[in-house]
């Protein structure tokens, strides 16, 4: 609006600069049927198109306000992030947990963790795994941790029902390195020990696609709280297997400025081997905007500081 009012102001000052000189004066009398009226038609004409320009650059400016980007599909970071402030509950109760208290708050993408090969292995994993889920909604998950395999419109255990067949050494042990990196990479980010940090429940791959939802499970695009959701969790990572545009369309992860009066979303574009990380707490509300077409994949991989809530890397043991 600032701009607005000093754009149209700036015509109306050099025509009054025109008025002052009398030599202008005698000018605009001369031309009596000619150039005037053309003149005055020029100035509405090129004075709308000014505002409408105004206008446009004004919605325009606005709408990048409204939404924007912190990651795209087609571009590599080696780190890009904004921190935001801790929120209150947050930093009061990983206070209890030194060595694990942020420095700042905030989240933080990286394409420089993850190989894609390593990301290839995974993917591959997860769809021989998504096979056996035969799901009715648009999420499913396996978490090869507790067991749970999403199965038709519930879940299952795919230990007790011996259908572990589908993981192989090579799985688990890219999985393990992967999470090593990301847990580093964690720590490095927001300045804490990378000791006092402990892999927790749930960690798991999703697959989501446009089906409708069947359960409240498959429900992702409502705004959420990790921490409200789960409450040892203290740092939310996500790694992408698959990419946006190219292998599904929306299921951006959006990150939103307030949980009740949401006015922008902040987006990360999925890409084969990013990984997302933030802090858990109420400075990160977020939720997946609907995935339209295709099949999105990823992996959340949580940590909490908490030991009591520590959960172990899965091992080929786990599955007898
Ligand atoms: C998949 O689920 C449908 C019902 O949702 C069922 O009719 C079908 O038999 C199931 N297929 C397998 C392989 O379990
Ligand atoms: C899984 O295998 C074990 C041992 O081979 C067997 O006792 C059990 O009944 C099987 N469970 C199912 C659900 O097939
Ligand atoms: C954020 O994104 C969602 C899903 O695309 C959309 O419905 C919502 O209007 C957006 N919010 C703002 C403030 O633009």
């Amino acid at each position: 609006m600032v701009n607005d009012v000093k754009l149209r102001k700036k015509p109306q000052k050099s025509e009054n600069d025109h008025s002052n000189k009398s030599t202008q004066d005698k000018d605009e009398i001369k031309p009596k049927y000619g150039p005037m009226p053309r003149n005055t038609t020029f100035r509405v004409l090129s004075r709308g198109v000014m505002i409408i320009g105004v206008m446009v650059y004004v919605w325009y400016y606005s709408n990048g306000k409204r939404e924007s980007s912190l990651a795209k599909q087609n571009t590599i970071y080696q780190t890009r992030g904004q921190h935001v402030d801790c929120h209150p509950d947050f930093i009061n109760e990983i206070k209890g947990f030194p060595g694990c208290v942020p420095k700042k708050c905030g989240r933080f993408v990286s394409d420089r963790i993850v190989t894609e090969y390593e990301a290839d292995i995974l993917l591959w994993f997860a769809k021989r795994g998504m096979a056996l889920t035969n799901v009715s909604g648009g999420a499913a998950i396996i978490d090869l941790h507790s067991g749970t395999m999403s199965y038709q419109d519930k879940f299952m255990n795919f230990y007790r029902a011996n259908l572990s067949y589908f993981i192989t050494p090579t799985d688990l042990h890219t999985y393990k390195g992967v999470r090593e990196k990301i847990q580093s990479a964690v720590a490095d980010f927001f300045g804490i020990n990378v000791d006092s940090l402990y892999l927790t429940h749930p960690t798991f791959f999703s697959r989501l696609s446009n089906k409708e939802a069947v359960t409240l499970n498959d429900q992702y695009w409502h705004i959420h709280v990790d921490k409200h959701t789960y409450e040892s969790f203290h740092y939310t990572t996500l790694l992408y297997l698959n990419d946006y545009e190219t292998d599904f369309k929306g299921g951006r992860f959006m990150f939103v400025n307030d949980f009740n009066k949401p006015t922008k979303n902040i987006t990360v574009e999925p890409r084969k081997g990013r990984v997302s990380m933030f802090t858990s707490g109420a400075e990160n509300p977020h939720f997946v905007e609907k995935v339209s077409e295709g099949q999105r994949y990823a992996i959340t991989i949580s940590f909490t500081c908490n030991e009591k809530k520590k959960i172990n890397d899965p091992t080929m043991k786990t599955s007898h």
